[in-house]
């Protein structure tokens, strides 16, 4: 089960009312949705999107099993085209978006797509099967040029080169096929561990922002979010790595020349109480704005 994080701040800035309609770009499990409609009864609606089609087939039948279809609407999309989606759907009156970013805890334990190095699987990492490229081909057939690029400007790995000279060898000897034989190698390659995350963290990061495309999903999305919502209406977006943050801001920056107000000066973070409960949200960030 995915424990949404954030959920008390984003319903504290979002402030959601009766009957009014929000946009849930990003559905996994359906924390956020679920809990912004008890503020919303009796007719509020969500527009909730995901992209990957296994978990959006999970979340049509929970929506079911809730009795809930009459409020939330669930599509198999793409946040990037949230404005042309939001029109198809004939959605409106929208008085914020939520943006949480990143993988579910689904992915991690059940999808068998390699995302995690704690299970054997392999190496796919698609969050939906149409991406045309999988882990396996970026590891096995990128040039070492390609693969230090991707591990540096999409994980931020301070020994990219390392990293990618090493997996150069390996590969010339037998294929990499799964997710732990290539965090094996990558433990193998760095010189400097934290102690705190599994050195091979940043490497599998960067494979999977690269091939979901997430930066540009989210550079697309949250300005698409903005031309659908309603005046004074709101942005919310949880991140988990320094690259999203870094989008994030350079958006808002963006759309405060526009008028919007940025209502988070300071980035706001769980707290110790939800990071003992959750320790996966300890690197989360909420940033929000309003369209004025
Ligand atoms: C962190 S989870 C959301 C968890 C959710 N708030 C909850 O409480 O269950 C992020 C979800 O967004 C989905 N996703 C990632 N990129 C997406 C995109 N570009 N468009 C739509 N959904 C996306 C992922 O498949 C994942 O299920």
């Amino acid at each position: 089960m995915h424990i949404p994080v954030l959920l008390k701040e984003t319903i504290e800035i979002l402030e959601p009312k009766e009957n009014e309609n929000f946009v849930d770009a990003t559905f996994g499990e359906g924390g956020h949705s679920l809990e912004i409609l008890k503020y919303t009864e009796p007719n509020g609606k969500i527009l909730a999107l995901e992209w990957d089609p296994e978990l959006y087939k999970l979340g049509v039948e929970k929506i079911k099993k809730l009795k809930m279809e009459k409020r939330i609407k669930l599509v198999n999309k793409n946040f990037k085209n949230l404005k042309r989606i939001v029109k198809e759907e004939g959605f409106s009156q929208i008085k914020g978006v939520v943006f949480d970013l990143g993988i579910s805890s689904w992915h991690y334990e059940k999808s068998g797509r390699g995302f995690s190095f704690k299970y054997d699987e392999p190496l796919d990492m698609r969050i939906n099967p149409k991406i045309k490229i999988t882990a396996f081909e970026i590891v096995n057939y990128y040039s070492y040029k390609d693969l230090v690029e991707i591990f540096r400007n999409y994980g931020e790995e301070k020994e990219a080169e390392r990293v990618a000279e090493e997996i150069v060898r390996r590969r010339k000897v037998k294929k990499i096929e799964s997710s732990q034989e290539l965090a094996k190698i990558v433990l193998q390659a760095k010189r400097f561990k934290k102690k705190k995350i599994h050195p091979a963290t940043q490497v599998f990061m960067a494979l999977r922002t690269f091939i979901n495309g997430e930066l540009e999903n989210l550079k697309k999305g949250i300005k698409s979010a903005y031309d659908v919502l309603d005046q004074g209406g709101k942005i919310v977006v949880i991140s988990f790595q320094g690259l999203e943050d870094k989008v994030i801001k350079e958006v808002f920056k963006l759309l405060k020349e526009k008028g919007a107000e940025i209502i988070t000066k300071n980035v706001i973070r769980p707290d110790k109480e939800e990071i003992f409960k959750n320790p996966k949200a300890r690197s989360a960030k909420l940033r929000a704005l309003k369209k004025p």
